[in-house]
């Protein structure tokens, strides 16, 4: 448990850990700017090496790594195909009309997967004609927000439509580990159905900064120009790195356990089918669940959590989502079900 409450809104308020504090006390540094710092350049490495592309590129979030990807390799007026429900749509402030000057064309989904017929009718067949955009990027979530891996004949499918119309896709993958951990693909294997890709340090992985931007060389070269031009070329960032380093290198495997975790506690909620609508069985680290007939009104249930210090987010549109994570044990869990189930 984190101090004094058992936190459970997001994976994104995790401390880094014991291990991470020490690392970045004793990182060797040097100016990132020019490229002098030795943990940066270590963890670009080890990310670019770990998911087989060319070259990686430390960024400030993941809001900024998905930025960088776009503005590389979107001009501005081009349009990015993207699901309606995508964290680029709903959570980063409009960023792409501002920063790449995209037009997003945002599809529905169904279980996390846009159409294919529909993405295929999406995409621009005339760019030589002066009235119509161009196509520039298609970007998939994995896992997405609703807790949904990508199946493999979905990512090939994605991959065969894209080639097909040579179009480069993105993939935010700000919990790509966790899509690896739910099986059956690879972290690489995942990543080798994209073009670029953006994976979180600061989530599951416990680093308290951080985010990587990972594909070719020339797409990391231009990227690295756009990241100065957002203030985001630091300098001694290897204090940051070394968090990352230890996220990349020692926390992966343990995701296993924060999916077991939100399994175990889907499973007690599901034995009170009277006062808890499942959405679903869990994939990753989340647990989606309405209140049926439960005593606490959902819009009190929060308030109900927060008195006796447990957090979690209230309800959006009825659906709870609570997210298991390093800093959560199921001793912590057990208390949550005590509290719901009394
Ligand atoms: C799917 C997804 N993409 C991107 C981000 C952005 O990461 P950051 O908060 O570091 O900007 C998040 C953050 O929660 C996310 O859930």
């Amino acid at each position: 448990m984190m101090g004094k409450y058992i936190d459970l809104r997001s994976d994104t308020v995790t401390w880094p850990t014991p291990a991470m504090r020490q690392a970045m006390a004793e990182a060797p540094v040097g100016d990132d700017v020019y490229g002098d710092d030795p943990t940066v350049n270590a963890l670009e490495a080890f990310a670019a090496e770990l998911l087989g592309k060319e070259a990686a590129l430390f960024a400030v979030s993941g809001t900024m790594g998905n930025q960088l990807a776009l503005m590389a390799q979107v001009g501005r007026g081009d349009e990015v195909i993207l699901s309606e429900r995508a964290h680029i749509v709903w959570h980063e402030a409009g960023a792409p009309a501002i920063l790449a000057g995209a037009q997003l064309r945002c599809l529905p989904v169904r279980d996390g997967q846009m159409d294919l017929k529909q993405m295929e009718a999406t995409i621009r067949k005339t760019p030589e004609d002066i009235h119509s955009p161009r196509t520039a990027l298609i970007c998939l979530e994995n896992a997405d927000s609703d807790g949904l891996v990508m199946t493999p004949d979905y990512l090939q499918a994605v991959r065969d439509l894209a080639d097909r119309y040579k179009i480069p896709v993105h993939m935010d993958g700000a919990r790509l580990f966790n899509a690896a951990a739910a099986g059956p693909l690879t972290a690489r294997e995942i990543a080798a159905k994209v073009d670029s890709i953006q994976i979180c340090l600061s989530k599951g992985l416990c680093a308290p900064v951080g985010s990587l931007l990972v594909g070719s060389a020339d797409m990391i070269r231009i990227a690295r120009r756009k990241r100065k031009i957002l203030g985001g070329g630091m300098r001694q960032a290897g204090i940051l790195a070394a968090a990352g380093l230890l996220a990349l290198r020692d926390q992966r495997e343990r995701l296993v356990v924060d999916h077991e975790n939100a399994r175990w506690l889907a499973a007690q909620l599901a034995r009170y089918p009277d006062r808890f609508e499942l959405l679903r069985q869990p994939s990753i680290n989340m647990v989606f669940f309405r209140l049926k007939n439960h005593p606490v009104r959902p819009d009190h249930l929060a308030d109900f959590l927060a008195a006796k210090n447990i957090l979690i987010n209230s309800h959006d549109e009825g659906v709870f989502r609570v997210v298991t994570h390093y800093w959560v044990t199921q001793e912590d869990l057990e208390q949550l079900v005590e509290l719901l189930v009394s």
